[in-house]
């Protein structure tokens, strides 16, 4: 059945076709069929369609690609987000406590986590969702949470190097032999993706290699949490392994800025995570301007981080960051596309897959300029409402 969305005052395509960094076309219609976008351009020529939406000059634009993001857990952190308030500094030690939990859950309970956090999102503009393993931290809990995840999206991570589990605390070589033998050989067959937190107190630059090069061999893309709570080497490994995106970015030297600017590999900010973890933001400016591609994403978890909303990461990243709407939208769109590998979403042209969000709000600006009102009205994916 097909949609036309017309009268639609700020199209946002990222459409290098069209002048300027969002590609913002006035006046225009789209229409959505058999779950793609079928055709785009000026309102008054649009063809007809067994649906018709008024935008009434609304502003529409590509569904949100959240591409880091820790649906499958169980329980939450609420107390640990309370003493951090209070004066406690994060520390990666509090994902045990979450391991824990996950453990104890059934899979049921986990699938319907992951449901709710899912609608979450959608009712928030997020079309395309990443989800990462890392809670198991056990061949059978690390294979269950890819299969959980793999129910909600194609964009599964394996997260076994998320830390060493309690039960290999004096043994962390023994840890990363089993996430690169059998956790790995359980893991792969649910997921695209191989992750690891590289920072003090989880994996160092020698482990998160060996697990990388692993995932490699078994057919996994490498992604990176790097440079979270400190300086460090992981922004350099993943720029050397030419990784597709390396994500946290917020501690970085010069020369890691370069090296991202020469690699390609895009820096994920999750200002989300500043924001619930009172740590400095990253400076967005300074990527930005030193030609490094950024994405943003929301690292929905329930530690560091437990908002599933990218309009809220919109708004920090414009606030906090540094970053203009223009280009915080382009990367919770097209930066978060480009983060994936995806070229079929985070922008509205002709072919793409019919992922729509349509603003209670004339523009885009709006996103970060009324921070915290609901501003997403209604959501298309894959050409069907969801929202
Ligand atoms: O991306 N940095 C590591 N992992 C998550 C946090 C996980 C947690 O605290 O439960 C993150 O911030
Ligand atoms: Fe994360």
């Amino acid at each position: 059945m097909s949609i036309l969305i017309t009268d639609i005052g700020e199209l946002v395509t990222n459409d290098p076709a069209v002048d300027g960094l969002l590609g913002i076309r006035r006046g225009a219609a789209i229409v959505l069929d058999e779950g793609r976008i079928a055709w785009v351009g000026d309102a008054t020529a649009a063809p007809a369609a067994d649906t018709v939406v008024d935008a009434a000059g609304r502003a529409v634009l590509p569904g949100f690609v959240d591409s880091h993001s820790h649906l499958v857990f169980a329980g939450d952190r609420a107390e640990e987000f309370r003493a951090r308030m209070a004066g406690e500094s994060y520390a990666a030690g509090g994902i045990r406590t979450t391991v824990a939990a996950t453990r104890a859950a059934s899979d049921d309970e986990l699938a319907a986590n992951v449901a709710r956090l899912v609608a979450e999102m959608q009712a928030q503009g997020t079309t395309t969702v990443e989800i990462k393993s890392g809670y198991g931290l056990s061949v059978v809990d690390e294979a269950r949470s890819l299969e959980v995840a793999a129910r909600f999206t194609d964009e599964t991570t394996f997260l076994g190097a998320h830390v060493v589990p309690q039960e290999y605390a004096d043994d962390p070589a023994g840890y990363v032999a089993l996430v690169t033998g059998e956790m790995l050989a359980a893991a792969a067959p649910h997921a695209r993706w191989i992750d690891v937190f590289c920072e003090t107190g989880a994996f160092d630059a020698d482990q998160a290699r060996a697990v990388l090069t692993a995932g490699a061999a078994a057919g996994l893309k490498g992604r990176l949490h790097a440079n979270q709570l400190g300086p460090g080497p992981g922004v350099a490994l993943a720029t050397e392994l030419g990784l597709t995106a390396v994500d946290h970015c917020t501690y970085l030297t010069d020369d890691d800025v370069a090296a991202l600017r020469d690699s390609g590999t895009i820096a994920t900010l999750l200002p989300g995570v500043e924001f619930s973890t009172r740590q400095p933001y990253p400076d967005a400016r300074r990527l930005i301007d030193a030609g490094v591609r950024v994405a943003i994403a929301s690292d929905c978890n329930p530690g560091s981080c437990y908002t599933s909303s990218i309009p809220l990461c919109i708004a920090l990243a414009v606030r906090e960051m540094g970053m203009t709407p223009v280009e915080a939208v382009r990367a919770a769109t097209a930066g978060g596309a480009a983060a994936l590998g995806r070229a079929d979403v985070g922008s509205i042209v002709e072919g793409g897959r019919g992922d729509v969000v349509l603003l209670e709000a004339a523009s885009h600006v709006h996103l970060a300029y009324r921070p915290g009102v609901p501003l997403v009205r209604r959501v298309w994916a894959g050409g069907v409402e969801v929202s």
